[in-house]
């Protein structure tokens, strides 16, 4: 069983060796709906290993790029490329399995489910993981790793409660768990933050800060001032475009920055 676990899980892993090579790449994508375009041109990569926030205000296009790179929908034009394998179009269902996985700015955790059975499911969803396995060491393994990813998002005290009865900063880190099933190399995550008490806020930032020590995580995300200090890199979008990509010092002394963004939140 540990052979099956550790060559899967192995399979995941960022390219090493290969540190220059972007694990995800966004080229001359476009977006469209009808006669809108809500992203036009935008070329951007992304370094395996770091923390990244795609910021911008509202209507900037951020959704839609997170759709975009998390497969919900291919790009009216451009290309995108995972550890250098163009992905564009690739099934949603196909994401999970090459490493990708997201959680969504609208909650999606099963509500009448405790939170440990929503954990299980999403485990079960990696049938590839356990299918060389007699059904009871499955289960087993099930139940052994939905408690180990409820306790790496601090669910553990919740663990048979009904989700639906969960605050909502928890049924947040729960979707994050559920994400986690996948063993993910790269972690998209849209507003992991949004409608949280600054408390819940603070416990998000913190989760997100010790995933992102053990994988690539890109988080879209309004509310500059949040991932600021949190980020290693910063990318801003407005009106669809890309407006400027850098640290967080780049990005608080560029101009334009300043200009369209700063000040406002
Ligand atoms: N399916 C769609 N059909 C038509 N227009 C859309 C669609 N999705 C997004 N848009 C438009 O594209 C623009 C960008 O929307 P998007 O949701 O990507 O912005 P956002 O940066 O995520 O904003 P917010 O901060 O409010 O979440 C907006 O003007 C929006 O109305
Ligand atoms: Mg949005």
């Amino acid at each position: 069983m540990r052979t099956v676990m550790t060559t899967a899980a192995a399979a995941n892993e960022p390219v090493l060796g290969g540190a220059t090579q972007p694990i995800l790449e966004v080229d001359h994508v476009s977006q469209r709906f009808g006669n809108f375009k809500a992203l036009t041109d935008v070329s951007v990569s992304f370094e395996a290993g770091k923390l990244t926030a795609i910021i911008g205000p509202n209507g900037a296009g951020k959704s839609t790029f997170f759709n975009i790179v998390s497969g919900a929908f291919a790009p009216t034009e451009g290309r995108i490329r995972f550890q250098g394998r163009d992905i564009t179009g690739l099934a949603p269902h196909e994401y999970a399995r090459i490493g990708i996985a997201k959680s969504f700015q609208i909650t999606n955790v099963f509500k009448q489910l405790s939170a440990h059975e929503n954990v299980r499911v999403a485990a079960q969803m990696r049938t590839t993981r356990f299918a060389l396995l007699r059904p009871r060491s499955t289960l087993t393994a099930l139940i052994e790793r939905a408690d180990i990813l409820l306790a790496r998002v601090g669910l553990t005290a919740s663990r048979d409660k009904v989700a639906g009865e969960l605050a909502h900063g928890q049924q947040r880190a729960l979707e994050v768990a559920m994400a986690l099933a996948a063993e993910p190399s790269l972690l998209l995550m849209d507003e992991p933050t949004a409608g949280m008490s600054p408390e819940e806020t603070g416990v998000m930032m913190e989760l997100i800060t010790s995933l992102a020590a053990e994988r690539t995580v890109i988080l879209v995300e309004h509310k500059m001032k949040l991932v600021m200090n949190l980020c290693q890199r910063l990318i801003v979008l407005h009106h669809g475009e890309l407006l400027a990509e850098g640290t967080p010092d780049d990005i608080r002394n560029n101009d334009e920055v300043r200009r369209v963004y700063l000040g406002k939140n």
